[in-house]
């Protein structure tokens, strides 16, 4: 299945030889080296609505390599897509038309929307089929950081670019002298051909795809303007299939201002930040270089597996630091605008509650590469039914070798402990989080959207290959 949809993607580019390329570059006004973004324009001038089109197509785009991937997909012709860009409390409708030559559903990640447009009922019953159009709509409940993707074919659709980052302003936010969207992603090229690795190797489905070109906003080489004095947020997210990032700026440090799901309490500072497939960080950043001077984003290789294990990972791109993306600093030197912690909204338990909803076991079984949940693999991974509005204590056991990103759709949790610790910084809401080998995590959650949800893990190659489940939130 996942290989003819691959054929069938790879074929429709080569048949067409007007499928749009890179060389137009319309991804560089969206992404430009100003350090800013151009968001999708709003077509609805009424307050507190915003109106979005949004199509998904083949497109040629340049990792970086002087290569246009034939096999790329993009949202607008950009990737990543375009930026949604709202306000807390806004009513969002996203006219969605699918031209490319597969069936889709796109997921709004992290953002409490209902279950019809979440995308999962979509792709288990009803996706939008190439040449459909879809409105997708919901009001936004969540503030900071988020993004959309596809969620059909996922480690296929996702390495082809079919994403893009979600920015929900609170209110209060003061805005700083740059605010930034980083999308951190790594593709795999064929070494000789520079174009898109062809998936899914038996070893691939249960290590993950780890690439062999980085990329900051869909460049390996992008480089982003700055001036001394000056403040940045910069929102980070990791949009890889497989690949946790551990990234720090030369001779600058972090505050980690926001997680998941919104602004922290207590921001901390810190020089370097690791992101699990599917999570955010949000960091401000304060521009104390010497003006003229070139700063590199670096990427440090993050093991997956366990010390002594079974599996020797193999990272193609080494095992030490590699740089991501460039800070260039101009001549000048301004006073910036400082940071303004925005009003914070987050969860405050300070440990399990006693009503347990559920305890997840996670394992894997290297010799017959398979990934379960609880014994089996989606769509048999029986049911959890929990009750709404109820705070509720979940466990998450990994019994198997490596790190997995576990993902819950539609609700928002709190890390209450991990391997017997809390946390050492609370890291507020969240939706995604790490669970490392042989290692149980617990979180809590109020539970207050109620629906049939999917929960999975966020390494792409394990969810298509069934390390997924769905949650009931229901009764009261
Ligand atoms: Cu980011 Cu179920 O996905
Ligand atoms: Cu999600
Ligand atoms: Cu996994």
């Amino acid at each position: 299945m996942r290989t003819s949809l691959w054929l069938l993607a790879s074929m429709a580019c080569d048949a067409a030889p007007d499928v749009r390329d890179s060389a137009n570059d319309t991804d560089a006004t969206l992404f430009p080296e100003a350090c800013s973004y151009t968001p999708m324009p709003d077509l609805d001038p009424a307050e507190g609505v915003v109106q979005v089109e949004l199509r998904a197509s083949a497109f040629a785009w340049d990792p970086g390599t002087g290569v246009p991937l034939r096999a790329g997909l993009a949202f607008n012709e950009s990737v990543p897509g375009p930026v949604l860009e709202a306000t807390l409390g806004d009513r969002v409708l996203v006219h969605f038309t699918n031209d490319t030559a597969i069936d889709m559903s796109l997921h709004w990640h992290g953002l409490r929307v209902t279950p019809e447009m979440d995308g999962i009922q979509q792709m288990m019953g009803d996706p939008v089929s190439p040449g459909e159009s879809f409105d997708y709509e919901f009001t936004l409940v969540d503030g900071g950081f988020y993004w959309f993707h596809t969620h059909m074919d996922t480690a296929t659709t996702i390495e082809a670019g079919l994403y893009a980052p979600i920015i929900v302003h609170v209110p209060g936010e003061v805005a700083p002298d740059c605010d930034l969207p980083v999308v951190l992603d790594d593709v795999l090229l064929d070494q000789d051909t520079l174009q898109l690795a062809p998936p899914d190797t038996d070893m691939m489905q249960l290590m993950g795809r780890l690439g062999t070109v980085l990329m900051a906003n869909g460049r390996r080489d992008r480089e982003v303007q700055w001036t001394a004095g000056q403040t940045t947020l910069l929102r980070l997210v990791n949009a890889s299939n497989a690949r946790y990032w551990d990234i720090r700026l030369e001779e600058h440090t972090f505050t980690v201002v926001g997680s998941d799901g919104g602004f922290l309490a207590e921001p901390y500072t810190t020089d370097h930040v690791v992101l699990a497939p599917g999570e955010r960080t949000m960091v401000v950043v304060q521009a104390t270089g010497t003006p003229g001077s070139t700063y590199r984003l670096m990427n440090r290789r993050f093991q997956l597996h366990e010390e002594g294990g079974d599996m020797i990972e193999y990272d193609p791109m080494g095992e030490g630091e590699n740089p991501v993306m460039s800070f260039v600093y101009d001549d000048a030197t301004v006073t910036g605008a400082g940071w303004t912690q925005p009003m914070p909204d987050v969860p405050t338990w300070t440990g399990a509650v006693a009503n347990l909803g559920h305890r997840w076991l996670l394992e894997e079984d290297m010799m017959g590469g398979t990934v379960t949940i609880d014994g089996e693999s989606f769509p048999n991974v029986p049911l959890v039914e929990v009750m709404a509005n109820m705070d509720t204590t979940f466990e998450v056991e990994n019994d198997s070798e490596m790190h997995h990103p576990f993902h819950i759709h539609g609700n928002r949790f709190q890390v209450v402990d991990v391997g017997g610790v809390p946390p050492a910084q609370a890291q507020g809401w969240k939706d995604t989080f790490d669970i490392p080998p042989r290692t149980t995590v617990t979180i809590v959650s109020k539970l207050d959207n109620p629906g049939e949800w999917m929960y999975h893990c966020h390494i792409l190659e394990h969810a298509d290959e069934g390390m997924a489940g769905m949650m009931m939130v229901g009764g009261m």
